[in-house]
């Protein structure tokens, strides 16, 4: 028998790729892996960029629960009724689409991503549910001060308590679709870090929700 070329070879003996992955990585791929949380580098750049200290500094979620940060993975293949039944639990009544791309804002978007970039705070919860895309949420750790960066990719949903100080960013893939949910009327109005934010009610309910100050 003559033998075959490597040429031949490929040819007749085409293996798709994934047939040489180990068993096990299948297990993974059905398995989304938990949210990424770690904290944020300070060192000045494009926010875009994953901000990761090297070595990393991973976050936990029992550090998450102490800043009351909230956190589920929900496939988003067949999402619905998963998602209806924990904004039934927490009493989330509304819900709307954002779709946040370089493409499709245009001229603003690199204005409109500085600020979302403003450390702030709301009156209420803000609750997101990632469809598509990625970006990162950074939140204050109290007392550290310190940023914690949450990794966001679809299937990820957080809450972001009242009074927490925060910011969004997406990262360099430009673009995120997410479901906002909410109570009953949105109460979105960022109010920056300051002084006068610092006495805010919300602010001091929530540092004492997470057992810090008065
Ligand atoms: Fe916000």
């Amino acid at each position: 028998m003559r033998l075959k070329t490597p040429g031949e070879i490929n040819k007749s003996t085409f293996i798709p790729n994934y047939l040489l992955l180990p068993p096990q990585t299948f297990e993974r791929i059905k398995q989304k892996p938990t949210m990424r949380a770690y904290y944020f580098d300070n060192l000045p750049g494009d926010q875009r960029l994953p901000h990761d200290y090297v070595p990393s500094r991973p976050v936990s979620k029992e550090t998450l629960d102490k800043i009351n940060v909230k956190y589920w993975s929900v496939p988003v293949e067949g999402y619905e009724p998963k998602i209806d039944a924990i904004a039934k639990e927490r009493g989330y009544k509304n819900r709307d689409m954002i779709n946040v791309s370089k493409e499709g804002m245009g001229e603003i978007y690199e204005e409109k991503i500085k600020t979302f970039f403003e450390e702030h705070m709301h009156e209420d919860e803000e609750i997101r549910y990632i469809l598509s895309g990625s970006g990162f949420f950074d939140v204050r750790e109290t007392p550290t001060d310190e940023w914690i960066r949450l990794a966001v990719t679809p299937g990820d949903l957080i809450v972001i308590p009242a009074g927490i100080y925060h910011r969004f960013t997406l990262d360099e893939a430009n673009n995120i679709k997410a479901l906002r949910l909410f109570q009953d009327e949105p109460k979105w109005v960022p109010y920056n870090r300051s002084e006068q934010t610092d006495a805010n009610p919300h602010r001091l309910e929530y540092l004492k929700s997470i057992g810090v100050g008065a």
